[in-house]
This record gives structure tokens, sequence and C-alpha cells, in this order.
């Protein structure tokens, strides 16, 4: 069982040391998984909309979008096209299940490394691409670099943080999935009118790619994770080059204390499972998840190009406004960093609800008013109406369920089954990215306009959720969860043996 993003936060945040030019280093050098992640997340809309992909790979959905007749919503709608996708968030389902074994048995570091190896080779392989087959198959690949990442990451980055700034730290992880969604969207603008593009956007992927494999090299292995290992010097001696102080004992006692309890616990998955206390945060964690991608927010990160071009846009045109949204995703997100630890968790999750309704029942009425099956759009101002909606949409998520899917997750559980419960959240990301991946464009096509209205009822259903069912963790220190929280809460309270 991992132990770093443990105790330190309770009575840690009066623990002695500096914010090291090592700590920045080691957090800025792993957040670049975050890069990674995001530039997959942006990229893969892009290319499924340039004719050159098109014709390369999917020659019948070429000829299906060209086709003046062809029913507007279902241009795009090929299973196919679909697993292009979504294939990666299935092997990075199986990938971040495999790292949460891996990283407790060999540290974070190797798993870093071997992530940023996994996505390499996927965007070599991507590049070279000559059929469907090398395409799928670099998608797995660039997968398991994800999975990889995403499940070891964030926690690398709690285990090396001073605890005063962890939070922010862990909120910056999602910044730079922002930066790596936006940095790809201009890649796509520029490619989308050379030869053979969507090369140069697939193979672009090694970029960060390459930077976090030369990166992890210079990174500490963390503390927690030496420790945890039974190598107790090597451990105190990070301890001290991280922290910038000779004296590291209590924190290294902290560790200590924490890896005692949870080397304790050799079966973490069944004690998560099985253990009324753990059913709360389980379940809220979990479906924060689930929420936050039923939010639909990656209609629009996937599929916003194929959208806007469903409403008209040339290829151009679509893929400037796919910029446009991208740089209000992280400018949000910045927002979101500064606020979330002064307005409270609750706030964001309900506000950023409400504001998610609301601009998809506009989008939803305007698509049903002037997207007609066939022919293109009634009105000439539609289409900006709805990329000045979609960019107050996906503000709203950038300063709520975006970050907040992640950030809550990794504070809720108790220490020994943190990172087992760390993993169910990851995973249920992965499980709902890798359906809306491949059922949208489907969906767009049966459901039509129908499909907004959808996203706004499930809106309504979260924004009650984090009303009814979710605790304020705000300022609330780690340990303390379940005595300050989950016990006097309305609901969550009977899962706990009173004594
Ligand atoms: C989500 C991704 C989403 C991204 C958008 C992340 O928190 O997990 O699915 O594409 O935010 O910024």
């Amino acid at each position: 069982m991992a132990v770093g993003v443990m105790d330190i936060e309770g009575g840690g945040a009066s623990l002695p040391g500096k914010t090291t030019f090592q700590v920045v280093m080691c957090s800025i050098i792993a957040a670049v998984g975050g890069l990674m992640f995001g530039y997959d997340i942006g990229i893969s809309g892009g290319v499924t909309s340039m004719d050159t992909f098109l014709l390369d790979f999917f020659p019948h959905v070429y000829e299906k979008k060209h086709r003046v007749h062809e029913n507007n919503y279902c241009k795009f709608d090929d299973q196919l096209l679909q697993l292009f996708t979504s294939s990666l968030y299935l092997a990075g389902i199986f990938a971040s299940f495999a790292a949460s074994f891996l990283c407790r048995r060999f540290g974070r570091k190797p798993v870093i490394m071997s992530a940023s190896i996994f996505f390499l080779l996927g965007a070599i392989l991507n590049y070279f691409a000559r059929d469907l087959g090398m395409l799928i198959g670099g998608r797995i690949l660039l997968g398991f670099g994800i999975g990889f990442g995403n499940q070891t990451v964030p926690l690398f980055i709690s285990e090396i943080a001073p605890p005063r700034i962890r939070g922010g730290l862990n909120i910056a992880f999602q910044l730079l999935i922002t930066i790596g969604i936006l940095a790809a969207s201009f890649v796509n603008y520029l490619t989308s009118t050379m030869k053979n593009g969507w090369r140069y956007s697939l193979g672009g992927a090694a970029v960060p790619a390459l930077i976090l494999l030369i990166g992890s090299f210079f990174i500490h292995e963390t503390p927690a994770s030496l420790i945890e290992r039974g190598k107790d010097e090597e451990g105190k001696k990070v301890l001290r080059k991280i922290r910038g102080i000779d004296n590291i004992e209590l924190e290294f006692n902290e560790i200590k204390r924490a890896t005692e309890i949870s080397n304790k616990v050799k079966t973490p998955f069944k004690e998560l499972f099985t253990k009324s206390e753990n059913r709360p945060p389980l379940v809220c964690g979990t479906l924060l998840q689930f929420f936050q991608q039923f939010t639909g927010i990656n209609v629009v990160m996937f599929y916003a190009p194929v959208l806007f071009q469903t409403m008209g846009s040339g290829n151009n045109a679509s893929l400037v406004s796919t910029v446009v949204t991208n740089g209000v995703n992280a400018l949000a997100t910045v927002f979101a960093v500064i606020m979330v630890d002064r307005l409270g968790r609750k706030f964001f999750l309900v506000e950023g609800a409400t504001q998610m309704m609301a601009t998809q029942i506009t989008i939803g009425a305007l698509l049903l008013k002037y997207l007609h099956l066939v022919g293109p759009i009634t009105s000439h101002a539609v289409p900006l109406i709805v990329l000045i909606l979609i960019c107050i949409y996906v503000s709203g998520f950038a300063w709520s369920w975006g970050p907040l899917g992640w950030l809550i997750p990794s504070e809720i559980y108790q220490l020994e089954v943190r990172t087992s419960g760390y993993f169910c959240a990851v995973a249920m990301n992965m499980v709902c990215t890798f359906v809306i991946g491949q059922f949208f464009l489907s969906a767009l096509c049966r459901f039509r306009s129908g499909l907004f209205f959808f996203f706004a009822v499930m809106n309504v259903i979260m924004g009650l959720f984090a009303i009814f069912f979710l605790p304020e963790t705000r300022g609330v220190p780690i340990e303390d969860m379940a005595e300050q929280r989950w016990k006097k809460h309305w609901h969550w309270k009977k899962y706990f043996k009173q004594n």
C-alpha cells in the first residue's frame, strides 16, 4: 500500500521543511504525465475530423461526410472510428490496475519511466501507421502510458510535495492536462492543411513522452516508497534533500508509522470492499468520477471539431473554435487553483453543474430548432452562439468537476485503502471515458439534439448528489475525515459503528 498521501496531511501541516528546488523540479517533471494525457485527449478529435486521415483509414466515413444528403447527425457515426478514440482508455484501465501493484513493489519512479516509454512507442507506431491495426496498436500502447502515468503521477506529487502546498499542486496536474489539450489543438490546427498532417499530430505525442522520459532520470524516488520497501536510510537521505533541512526525523517517523499500519493490510482491495466504514468514500469517490464523465465533457473534448463541422463550419473554422474552447478550459482551471481552497468544494460542484445544465439545454434547443436532418444549418449566427455556449459550459467544468473529480478522491480515504480506493476512481474515469468515446457519435446519430438534454439531466442529478451526499472536505485534515465528516453526515453515519 502506498503511504505517501497519508497522514502527513493531518499533523503534517506543521512539519518543518522548505519548498526546495528539488521538489518543484520533481513535481514539474512528473506533471508532464498530465501533459501526455491532455495531449492525447486533445489530438483525437481534430485528427478524426481531418479529411486526409479519414481518406487513409476510414474512406467510407469520408464519403459519408461529404454526401450532401447525408443525415447531419450521422456523418461520423462509425464504430471503428470511435474505437480509434476509445481503445486507449480500455488499455488504460488494465494498465492502471497493474500500476497500482507495480508502484508498490518497485517504486513510483520506474513506473513513471515505463509510462513515458509506452507513450513514446505508441506515438512512433502511430506516426508510421499504414493500416488500422497499427493505428489501434499504437493507441493501446498510449493507453498503457496513460494508465501507468495517471495512477502514479498524482500519488508521486502528493508524496513529494510539502503538505501545505499539496492541494494546489494536485490541481496543477489538471492544469497540465488542460495545457496538453490546448497544445494538441494548436498542433491540429497547424497540421490540418499539411499533406499527411495527421502523422505529425499523432507523432507529436512523442514530445511530452520524451520530456518525461529524460526528466524521469532526474527525479528522486519518493521517501514514502523507499521506506515502505525497507530502504530507510535512502529514504532519510532523499527527505533531507527535498526538504532542504537536516532534521527530518519527525516526518520520517510519521511515514514510518503510517507504513507500519498500511503494511499490515495485506489485501487492500478486500478491505476496501468489505469494511463498512470504507463504503462512504468508495461510493462518493467513484461516483465523482462517474459524474465527471457524464457531465459530457469529453463529448466536447473529443468531438468538438466534429460537432462544429456537423453544424456546417468549415474544417479550419472548426479547428479554430476548438483552440478557443481549449484556451477557456486552461484559463478556468487557473481560477480553480486559486479559488478552490477559499470557496470550498461543494460550492464549485453545485455551481458548475448548474452552469453546465443551463448551457446544454440551450445548445440542445438551438440544434433542435436550426439543425435539421439534412442540409446546412438554417441560421448563420447559430454556430457562433453554440461556440460561446460551449465556452461557458467548459469553464463551468474546468473549475468544478474537472479538478475536483481527481482531488476529492485523493483526500477522503483512510490511509490503509487510499491507493486501492484511488485506483477505483481512476478506473471509473477510464471506463466512462471509454463509453463516451465509443458511443457518443452513434448516440448523436440516433438521439440527435436529445443527447444534450440527457447530459443536462445528468447535471441535475450530480448537483443534487453534491448537495445531499457529499461532505465538504475543504480544510479538513485527511486523517480526521471520518470523525469530522462521515460520522456526522445524515446518511453516511450509519456505516460507522457507534462507540
Ligand atoms: C478529465 C478528462 C477531461 C479533461 C478536460 C479531466 O479531468 O478526466 O476526461 O477530458 O479533464 O479538461
